[in-house]
């Protein structure tokens, strides 16, 4: 049986992909800050409405304008799809009780309501952050990417990384619970006087023979390219 694809809309990501994250599955966009989460994960989405599929989006740090504005700035004018078939919601992550209900009551219901096949959470690791005990968390964090797992969409979660750690997630948990990790960091060449790179690499992909190759690759203005052709190490 052939497994069903969903498309990020970046050429060269996809083809690392096998054609794109698995549908549905669960998806984790792991670097630091400035790596191009947010970007990747507004990307997911704006490929989604061109192919008229139901997106949500939920912000846990950036504010709705400004992620409509992010889109706009792109060339993805999503004003007219805006609580039609795009559903950008902004949580609060100081107020753990409120995050954590409607993350785990709204959102399904909203899943069910739309029929939304992407969801985008940016970032996870800001709603890993609010459990002060770590058995609590991963507790948490199971049971949510459980209840994922029931839903007909496909989740790609972006998770920051710790200051000395740029491979890993923050709480490096969310790495065993999902089926594919992408990571994304920054590279500097060796001589120093050479501007520093972005790189993207399929960690893992379950049920798939993903590229194990680094990539470089550059956000633009309207576009991300992944440079296939070249290589990073
Ligand atoms: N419109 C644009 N044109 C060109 N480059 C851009 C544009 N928008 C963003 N970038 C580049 O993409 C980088 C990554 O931005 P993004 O917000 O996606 O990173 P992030 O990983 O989500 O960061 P953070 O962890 O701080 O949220 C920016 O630092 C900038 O260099
Ligand atoms: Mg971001």
């Amino acid at each position: 049986m052939s497994t069903s694809r969903v498309t990020m809309g970046i050429e060269g990501l996809d083809a690392m992909l096998e054609g794109g994250l698995i549908n549905p599955s669960i998806c984790a966009l792991i670097g630091t800050y400035g790596t191009g989460k947010t970007t990747l994960g507004i990307q997911f989405i704006a490929e989604g409405l061109l192919k008229k599929e139901k997106c949500i989006y939920i912000s846990l740090d950036e504010r709705v304008d400004m992620i409509q504005g992010i889109m706009k700035q792109r060339g993805w004018d999503v004003a007219p799809y805006v609580n039609k078939s795009l559903f950008v919601i902004k949580l609060d992550p100081t107020n753990f009780n409120l995050m954590i209900n409607s993350i785990k009551e709204e959102l399904f219901e909203l899943i069910e309501k739309t029929g939304a096949t992407r969801v985008v959470i940016d970032p996870i690791s800001l709603f890993e952050g609010t459990f002060s005990s770590s058995v609590d968390r991963r507790l948490e964090l199971i049971r949510f990417i459980e209840m994922m797992r029931d839903q007909p969409c496909t989740l790609l979660m972006t998770s920051e990384t710790e200051s000395n750690n740029p491979l890993m997630s923050r709480y490096g948990l969310i790495e065993y619970l999902v089926d594919t990790v992408i990571l994304l960091r920054y590279y500097r060449p060796a001589d120093m006087m050479t501007p520093v790179h972005l790189a993207v690499e399929v960690v893992k992909m379950r049920q798939s023979k993903h590229s194990r190759e680094i990539k470089p690759f550059e956000i633009l203005q309207d576009q991300i390219l992944v440079y296939s052709g070249a290589n990073v190490f």
